[in-house]
């Protein structure tokens, strides 16, 4: 799938955002190797720290459906932010052992701003299972 239309899903997936708290909507979609799209966007609640992003309720999406790392082929993630918005650390760390290190993984914005980039690059020296 074009990245275009990858960021397409994202922001169709941004419009159900629950973020009553934060205001700050984020959608984003992860697409495996069947040709399957699985999207999701930021949910919030009162209790803060319980708020999910939307990059992770993309993965957890997925792999609800029965896909894993190994199908994941690319990720688009959007939210209305000057520059391409980029995944908080939490997402990394999960994304660094979720999805594979080498696939495409989109950050965008609104206004037509798409920047590539991977797990690696997001979480350089990831802490991950084999270190336990
Ligand atoms: N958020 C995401 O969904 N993804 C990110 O990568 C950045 C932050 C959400 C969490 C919270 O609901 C709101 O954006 C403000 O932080």
């Amino acid at each position: 799938m074009e990245k275009e239309e990858l960021v397409e899903l994202a922001k169709q997936a941004r419009k159900l955002s629950y973020s009553p708290y934060s205001h700050f909507a984020v959608g984003a979609v992860v697409e495996c190797k069947d040709g399957s799209t699985y999207q999701g966007a930021n949910i919030e609640n009162s209790s803060y720290p319980l708020c999910m992003c939307a990059e992770r309720n993309a993965i957890y999406n997925a792999m609800m459906h029965g896909q894993t790392r190994d199908d994941f082929v690319a990720m688009a993630l959007t939210a209305d932010t000057d520059g391409p918005c980029s995944p908080c650390g939490a997402c990394r760390q999960v994304l660094s052992e979720l999805f594979p290190s080498d696939a495409p993984i989109y950050m965008s914005n609104l206004h037509g701003d798409i920047q590539e980039t991977n797990t690696t690059e997001l979480l350089p020296f990831a802490f991950n299972g084999d270190d336990l």
